[in-house]
């Protein structure tokens, strides 16, 4: 794939500190364009800028958009890396299929994030914690209204240097089980990272604020006795030393964080099973003290303990509020192979030089 470059001639100020998630962005993006008939075409990085685009466009009244999730390290050495990237090049072709976008070639989305971290590779931070993160999306722009075959789409990549996700930064957080909305069911699009998921879980997501916690746990959307997933991470608890993580059951996201948290559990020999979860055996491992630890993964939120679980007007506190010695580990060896401190004996990395 060509990909034309077109350099800011007016370069921003970086910031320096207070990054938080998601607040600022890098000098360039990559856009590339889809047509049926003619495929994808027009493959450019130019300077980050707003877009222009028809109010008619599909996005905008039918939600047909997914997103992707990875980030860029600077390593000790100066070196910038990657984490796992094919296996969010991966998961964004599931995700569009199920939306009926047009695929992408795996190599082709690979090339374009590597190239726009090439020419932003200044924006990657070095402070403690902090990470280029990196937001393919892919939306359809067909400018028609009656609902239809998607005809045209546009890719997108922005990068916003960032930090800690949760103000908790490693702290940790709490978390309310919700138990009126629902996000997704089976053969709906709960696999699928596509946006039309998260605003269905605003109006739990403010609740929950209101109430005094940082996200939401979903239950599943037919007994809702089943827990899933938090809103921006997949979740696993230590029970009796045994980890055990909701298994994918189609209306769960399949975490690139969950999937390497598992590898790395199994090859330091620790019990790991994927199965269903019901709330019910949380509170009563809870109640019981046989619940350890309690904690959530993902790009944006790396390792992250869960300190307290509310359900149904009831609080209950988990390993004292402290991080808990299973989730140290993971959050250390994990962040340790991203950031080029550990050795990566997985082949998950792949390094972009100085
Ligand atoms: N679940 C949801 C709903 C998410 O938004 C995310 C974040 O991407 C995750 C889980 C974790 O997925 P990953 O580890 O691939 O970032
Ligand atoms: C990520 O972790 O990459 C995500 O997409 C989560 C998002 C809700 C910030």
């Amino acid at each position: 794939m060509e990909i034309k470059i077109t350099k800011t001639t007016n370069p921003k100020t970086k910031p320096t500190e207070n990054l938080g998630f998601g607040k600022y962005f890098s000098d360039h993006m990559f856009i590339m364009d889809y047509e049926k008939g003619k495929g994808w075409h027009d493959a450019r990085i130019v300077p980050f800028a707003d877009i222009s685009m028809s109010p008619a466009a599909t996005v905008f009244h039918y939600g047909a958009e997914v997103f992707e999730g990875l980030k860029a390290y600077r390593c000790a050495d100066g070196s910038v890396q990657l984490f796992r990237p094919i296996e969010n090049a991966t998961r964004m072709n599931n995700s569009a299929d199920r939306i009926r976008l047009p695929q992408i070639p795996v190599d082709d989305t690979i090339q374009a994030i590597k190239q726009l971290v090439e020419i932003d590779k200044d924006w990657v931070p070095s402070g403690a914690g902090e990470s280029l993160y990196i937001r393919p999306f892919l939306f359809g722009s067909d400018a028609q209204l009656g609902l239809h075959e998607i005809k045209q789409a546009r890719f997108m990549i922005i990068c916003s240097p960032s930090g800690s996700y949760y103000a908790e930064g490693i702290n940790p957080v709490k978390i309310m089980i919700e138990d009126e909305d629902v996000r997704a069911v089976r053969g709906g699009t709960g696999y699928a990272k596509c946006g039309g998921n998260y605003a269905a879980s605003n109006r739990a997501g403010e609740k929950a604020e209101k109430l005094g916690f940082t996200q939401v746990l979903w239950l599943d959307g037919v007994e809702r006795k089943y827990i899933e997933e938090v809103g921006a991470m997949n979740v696993m608890m230590k029970i009796n030393g045994e980890v055990v993580t909701p298994m994918l059951t189609g209306s769960i996201l399949p975490g690139v964080t969950r999937k390497s948290i598992i590898e790395l559990l199994k090859s330091k020999g620790y019990k790991v099973t994927e199965r269903r979860i019901s709330v019910e055996e949380i509170i009563n491992a809870l109640e019981s003290g046989e619940l350890e630890e309690f904690w959530g993964c993902g790009t944006a939120a790396v390792v992250s303990p869960v300190g307290e679980l509310y359900y149904e007007g009831k609080t209950y506190v988990i390993n004292d509020n402290k991080i808990g010695e299973t989730t140290q580990m993971l959050y250390d060896t994990l962040t340790g192979i991203q950031w080029g401190r550990i050795k990566d004996e997985f082949g998950w990395t792949v390094n972009l030089g100085k």
